[in-house]
């Protein structure tokens, strides 16, 4: 029975979730619309366009298509700022221990990601070879809590559902993993990620004891 890992990558690989937090900030301050880090626990693990959505929701907002394109635009483009400048420094710790002792025991591993940048940041922090596949924003119709992302990063390992893990830092991310049938890990708050089956603070927590029982079920 193969085991297969499914890594989300925003704020489980890579520490971004803070620049998505500040592109989305910085619009909503535009919009005249109040937008706080507890808010953007909504906009974990959704896509771009599902996100600027709630947050013209939360503004009561009525926009033209043109508007929305533009806001979209605008919103990648700042982002994107940030993400030139980045680094292997902004890789979240101990991710580079868990992907080696995997690496080495030729576990299969997935990219699963709502992020239309998912490619770039991986080549940036010098991670991309680590995976097998890489599912993510424009492969993916539909966004996190659907559970799409993980079923296709599933079959492209092909690893049966029931035996994959999912790493995650989104409430969103973890239903989907929950509705996949697969076994979710939740990266970040406890009190947050309350579904989750497993939870961390971070992979500084996970040790290889623990990923060998996921492996040898
Ligand atoms: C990840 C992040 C979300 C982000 C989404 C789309 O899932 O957690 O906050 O909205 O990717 O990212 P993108 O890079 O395509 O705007
Ligand atoms: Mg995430």
């Amino acid at each position: 029975n193969k085991t297969g890992f499914i890594f989300d990558l925003d704020g489980v690989i890579v520490d971004t979730a803070k620049y998505h937090y500040l592109a989305w900030k910085k619009l909503a301050d535009e919009l005249g619309v109040e937008f706080t880090e507890e808010d953007n626990e909504r906009f974990k693990g959704v896509s771009r366009k599902r996100c600027l959505e709630i947050l013209l929701e939360m503004g009561h907002i009525d926009a033209t298509q043109q508007q929305i394109d533009a806001w979209l635009f605008e919103k990648n483009e700042d982002y994107l700022s940030y993400i030139d400048r980045m680094d292997e420094s902004e890789i979240l710790p101990d991710v580079p221990k868990v992907l080696d002792y995997l690496k080495r025991k030729k576990i299969p591993m997935a990219l699963g990601s709502a992020s239309k940048n998912a490619e770039p940041i991986l080549q940036k922090v010098s991670l991309l070879s680590y995976f097998d596949t890489i599912v993510d924003g424009n492969l993916v119709t539909r966004a996190k809590p659907d559970p799409e992302v993980f079923l296709i990063a599933g079959k492209n390992l092909g690893v049966e559902l029931e035996n994959c893990v999912v790493f995650e830092d989104a409430l969103a991310g973890i239903e989907a993993a929950n509705t996949a049938g697969m076994t979710s890990i939740g990266i970040g708050d406890p009190a947050v990620l309350l579904q989750a089956k497993y939870n961390f603070t971070d992979f500084t927590q996970i040790d290889f004891e623990f990923l060998d029982s996921l492996i040898d079920r």
